[in-house]
C-alpha cells in the first residue's frame, strides 16, 4: 500500500470510528474525543502537501483525486454505505479546516435527515462549517467517473439484502472465531433500528416470496427486527433495544455451527440428530462467551436460555431453577412467533388467528403472561397488511392496530373496489367483524395488487 493510501485509510477509519462513536456515545464522551483527535490529525497530515482533499464515493467505491481504491472500499464499507444513505457522494476538506468544524460536521452527519435542510452544502455553511464541504457529485463529474450511474434509491429489498449480508458477515466472524469489532457491530445495529424498525410485516412478505432462500440468517434477522420493535414499543431505552437486538441476532448462532456439520451428512435428520440440534443453546453460549468482552454477557445468556421456556420445562435442563432473563423470554416469544409465521418446505404457515391461539395456549407455560399480552397488544391478532374477509362479506386489509381491541383493527376495504373505504372496526361495536384471514398464496392472491394502496392513509 502506498504511503498516501495508508494515510487515507487511517484518516477515513478514524472518521468512521468518530461517526460511530458519536452515534453511540455523546459528543463529549472521551471515546469520541479520542477518535476526533485521531481523525483530525491524520486528515491534517494528508493536507500537508495539498490545499484540498477531495474524497469521492462513486457507485460504492472510494476515490481520491483520480484513483479509485477498491481495496480500501472494502474496509470502509460501513462509512461508504452510511454516507450514501445520507446522500453524500463527496467530501472536501480544505487545508484550513478546524477541529471544531470536524466535530460540527459529524454532528451534522448523525442528525436525523428530516432535521436538516435539503441542501447539504447550504446546511453546512449555516452551521458555520466553511472548510469542509459535502454533497452530491455534480451530474457531469458523476458521468465522467462512471458511465451508467443513475440515481438508485435504496429500496426496501436492497436494505433487506444488505442487512442479510451484515448478518452473514457477523455470524461468519463468530463461527470462524475471528476478532469482532463491537463498535462497528453496534453501529450497524443502530442502522437496522433506524431503517427497519416496524417493518416486520414487510420482512415476512419478502421471506415468503423468496421462500427458497429461507435460512437461519433470515430467521435471525426476522427475530431481531421483531424483538427490537416489540421492546422499543414496551419502553426499552435505545441502548437496551440495541443490546437486545445484538442478542437476538446471535440467539441461534450455535445452530449454524451444528447444522453445518449436519448438512455435510447425507440424508434426512434423524431423531438423534435432532437431539444434537438441541445443543445449539449451550454451544451458542459457549461461542458468545468468548466475545463477552466485546458484546457483554447478554447474547450468551439469551443463546443459552431461549428454549428454556417461562416454566423452565424446555431445554437445556438446569441443575437448579432460576428465572430466565426477561430479554431471553421476549426473544424466545418472537422466535416462536416467527417460526409459526414462516412457511417452511415441510409445513404450511398458520393463519394469524391460529398463531394467536397456539401462542395463547402457551400462556404461563412457554411464555410470560404479561409479555404475551403486551406482544399481541402491539402486533394485533391480524398484523398490519393481513388480508381479511369481513362479516359482511367484503375483503379488507389491516392497516393499523387498536391496542385496546386486538381483534378489531383499523382496516381498508379493498373489494368490491367501488366500495373502497377505511373503517375502524373498534368503532363498529361488533356489527362488522373480521371473519377470517385469506392465505396470500391461495384465495388472498387475487387481492394482493389491491393491497398496495398508493393513497395516504389517515385515521382520526
Ligand atoms: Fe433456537
Ligand atoms: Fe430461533
Amino acid at each position: 500500500m502506498s504511503g498516501m493510501q495508508e494515510n487515507l485509510k487511517d484518516s477515513l477509519s478514524n472518521l468512521m470510528s468518530a461517526i460511530q462513536a458519536a452515534k453511540i456515545y455523546k459528543i463529549e464522551h472521551p471515546k469520541f474525543e479520542d477518535f476526533i483527535d485521531r481523525a483530525y490529525k491524520s486528515l491534517q497530515e494528508m493536507l500537508r502537501d495539498r490545499i484540498e482533499l477531495i474524497i469521492g464515493m462513486v457507485e460504492g467505491e472510494l476515490s481520491i483525486e483520480h484513483d479509485i481504491f477498491f481495496d480500501l472500499s472494502q474496509k470502509l464499507r460501513p462509512l461508504i454505505t452510511y454516507l450514501h444513505k445520507n446522500q453524500i457522494e463527496r467530501i472536501v476538506f480544505h487545508r484550513d479546516f478546524k477541529r471544531e468544524e470536524l466535530i460540527n460536521f459529524i454532528s451534522f452527519l448523525i442528525a436525523p435527515q428530516k432535521e436538516r435542510g435539503r441542501d447539504v452544502e447550504e446546511s453546512l455553511l449555516l452551521m458555520g462549517i466553511k472548510n469542509i464541504k459535502a454533497g452530491k457529485i455534480k451530474a457531469m463529474e458523476m458521468e465522467a467517473l462512471s458511465p451508467e450511474s443513475g440515481e438508485k434509491a435504496m429500496d426496501f429489498l436492497e436494505k433487506y439484502e444488505n442487512s442479510l449480508k451484515i448478518v452473514d458477515k457477523y455470524t461468519d466472524t463468530l463461527l470462524n472465531e475471528e476478532k469482532l469489532d463491537s463498535l462497528e457491530l453496534r453501529f450497524n445495529v443502530v442502522n437496522f433500528l433506524e431503517n427497519l424498525l416496524g417493518m416486520y410485516q414487510e420482512f415476512l412478505d419478502l421471506t415468503d416470496v423468496k421462500r427458497k432462500d429461507l435460512t437461519t440468517f433470515i430467521h435471525l434477522l426476522n427475530v431481531t427486527v421483531l424483538s427490537m420493535y416489540i421492546s422499543s414499543k414496551i419502553g426499552f431505552s435505545k441502548d437496551e433495544v440495541l443490546d437486545l437486538g445484538i442478542a437476538a441476532l446471535f440467539h441461534d448462532i450455535g445452530k449454524l455451527h451444528i447444522s453445518r456439520e449436519l448438512l455435510q451428512k447425507k440424508g434426512k435428520l434423524k431423531i438423534k440428530e435432532f437431539s444434537i440440534l438441541k445443543h445449539h443453546t449451550d454451544l451458542g453460549a459457549e461461542i458468545l462467551l468468548k466475545y463477552a468482552d466485546a458484546l457483554g454477557p447478554l447474547p450468551a445468556v439469551v443463546a443459552f436460555e431461549h428454549h428454556l421456556r417461562y416454566d423452565l420445562k424446555g431445554y437445556p435442563k438446569l441443575p437448579f431453577s432460576r428465572n430466565p432473563h426477561p430479554v431471553s423470554l421476549l426473544i424466545s416469544q418472537c422466535d416462536v412467533y416467527d417460526a409459526l409465521a414462516q412457511r417452511r418446505p415441510y409445513k404450511r404457515s398458520y393463519s394469524p388467528l391460529k398463531i394467536y391461539e397456539i401462542m395463547m395456549k402457551g400462556e404461563g407455560k412457554s411464555f410470560d403472561p404479561k409479555l404475551l399480552y403486551e406482544f399481541f397488544r402491539i402486533i394485533g391478532v391480524w398484523p398490519v397488511k393481513t388480508i381479511v374477509r369481513l362479516s359482511d362479506g367484503r375483503i379488507a386489509i389491516v392497516r393499523e392496530q387498536n391496542e385496546n381491541d386486538i381483534f378489531n383493527p383499523k382496516v381498508e376495504v379493498i373489494s368490491p373496489e367501488e366500495k373502497r373505504e377505511f373503517m375502524d372496526l373498534a368503532e363498529r361495536k361488533g356489527s362488522i367483524k373480521i371473519e377470517n384471514s385469506l392465505d396470500p398464496y391461495k384465495e388472498g392472491k387475487k387481492y394482493l395488487h389491491l393491497a398496495d394502496s398508493e393513497e395516504e392513509i389517515s385515521f382520526h
